[in-house]
């Protein structure tokens, strides 16, 4: 009989903004499920004046998190006292296994690392032990290097959750799933048939009250460097041997070695009208809301193929998407008139209206033969009839069931820093960003940058795929 399994989750910052709004919610949906074995008690830490009874009623004053009070503690902890974390030896008492989750601005991390050694709780090695810390983590490769090498004197690599909640999004995981269980779409997921893909990670809020982040990191770091290049790692990497965490983080590891570091030449920075009247942005502020770049992917499959991506704050809409562009067919000479191609694309919605649209070229209905486009399409929550689960719910299932596929390794995070540190090192040096409306769609940088070097166009949501219908000469700027 498996030993059974009781957990203690010891959740530093449990009083802050991230522990209240995603963690705490997330892991009571978790334990709603059937996946997490054994109860699972919260233990509170951090620097607040609460106590048992005050964290309990905190608790069971948001409906999101109320199931967790009834066995919940609070243990107040000045984070740099090193001594004091020997208080902290109480939440192994009865538990097979403790979660160490890190709801902390990152300063605070090497601190918290140090008293858990203290205090002889991490336990190296022991997979019964585990640590959860989530971005930044590091400003740049030096930093995360650092970081990294203090998780891992303090933890084994077995041990550590590094969180990408764009990882363990359901639309993410199901490129996997779209590329690895259709064996046509590996068959042309390469140079010979992809002219270029396209990858928008686009918001319609600002920063809101997150200027002191916001404005010392800017949209490479809190964007590009982790949620952007694992959404394309997905997209590009080779087969991976198993579905295991380790074979999927080999796969993208080496996928990420390819990616060549963005080029400033090739890559557009911009920033909303009105970030500078934010509260809390410093005077002059050129930190970049908006970046636009293309990456190339130096191996075999894709050398020569242009990997545009594009994020920001304040852009019209919000959305999340992949699109493939397909290379065109000759054109067609039909009639004594010759029909442009319409270019086969391939939308792969991550977030909102979840789903892939396949847009083909199809005869319009009628005695002439004239092409229009059309869509293949999958509504992905017509799958399962049922909400899509929330990302963090994601996270916490599988560390509290020791599973780490949707968690990127110590070394991919190295090597995304190695790719996004001379465009920041660039922009850092001087010039200053484009400015764009708040509610358009970027730049106009971006605009022309896609154009010049993909000859195409970044395709909005709002955009009809099936469109241009009407004509057997689509409009030029439509993609
Ligand atoms: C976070 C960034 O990691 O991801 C935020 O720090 C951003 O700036 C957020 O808003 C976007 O996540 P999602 O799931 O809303 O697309």
């Amino acid at each position: 009989m498996p030993e059974r399994q009781t957990t203690t989750l010891v959740l530093f910052g449990a009083s802050g903004d991230l522990a209240g709004r995603k963690v705490l919610p997330a892991l009571q949906s978790a334990l709603a499920g059937d996946e997490v074995r054994g109860p699972v008690r919260v233990v509170g830490v951090g620097r607040s004046e609460l106590d048992d009874t005050s964290f309990r009623a905190r608790l069971s004053s948001d409906e999101r998190s109320a199931r967790l009070a009834d066995t919940a503690g609070w243990v107040r902890l000045d984070y740099f006292d090193k001594a004091a974390y020997s208080a902290l030896r109480a939440v192994e008492d009865g538990a097979s296994h403790v979660v160490f989750y890190l709801a902390t601005p990152p300063d605070v991390f090497p601190a918290i690392l140090g008293g858990l050694v203290e205090a002889g709780l991490n336990r190296r090695g022991d997979p019964s032990r585990r640590v959860v810390v989530e971005k930044p983590l590091g400003h740049d490769l030096e930093s995360s290097r650092e970081l990294n090498h203090q998780m891992q004197e303090t933890f084994t690599e077995d041990q550590i959750y590094r969180i990408d909640h764009y990882l363990a999004k359901d639309t993410v995981q199901n490129v996997l799933a779209l590329r690895f269980s259709n064996a046509i779409f590996e068959a042309i997921w390469n140079r010979n048939l992809v002219q270029s893909v396209q990858i928008t990670a686009a918001e319609e809020e600002g920063i809101g009250s997150r200027a002191g982040y916001y404005d010392e990191s800017g949209a490479v770091r809190d964007m590009v460097q982790n949620h952007v290049l694992q959404l394309l790692a997905l997209v590009a990497m080779e087969p991976p041997t198993t579905f295991d965490a380790r074979d999927i983080r080999k796969a993208k590891l080496e996928l990420l070695r390819a990616v060549q570091p963005i080029d400033a030449q090739l890559a557009v920075r911009g920033q909303y009208l009105g970030y500078l009247d934010e509260q809390g942005v410093s005077r002059g502020s050129r930190r970049e809301t908006y970046v636009a770049a293309m990456l190339s992917i130096e191996n075999w499959r894709w050398d020569g193929v242009p990997f545009f991506i594009r994020t920001g704050k304040a852009l019209r809409q919000r959305t999340t998407q992949v699109v493939i562009r397909f290379r065109d067919s000759p054109s067609l000479r039909l009639g004594g008139t010759r029909q442009r191609p319409i270019p086969t694309l391939l939308q792969i919605r991550i977030q909102p209206h979840e789903g892939i649209t396949l847009r083909i070229g199809a005869k319009r209905p009628g005695t002439r033969f004239e092409m229009v486009p059309a869509g293949l399409d999958l509504e992905y929550s017509g799958l399962s009839g049922s909400k899509l689960p929330d990302a963090y719910e994601h996270v916490l299932t599988e560390v509290l069931s020791g599973v780490h596929t949707v968690f990127p390794s110590g070394d991919e995070i190295d090597r995304s820093w190695e790719i996004v540190g001379d465009v920041i090192r660039s922009w850092e040096a001087g010039g200053h960003p484009e400015l764009y409306p708040i509610g358009s769609w970027g730049p106009e940088g971006a605009d022309e940058l896609i154009e010049r070097l993909g000859r195409s166009r970044w395709l909005d949501p709002g955009d009809d795929l099936t469109a241009n219908g009407s004509s057997a000469r689509p409009a030029p700027r439509r993609l």
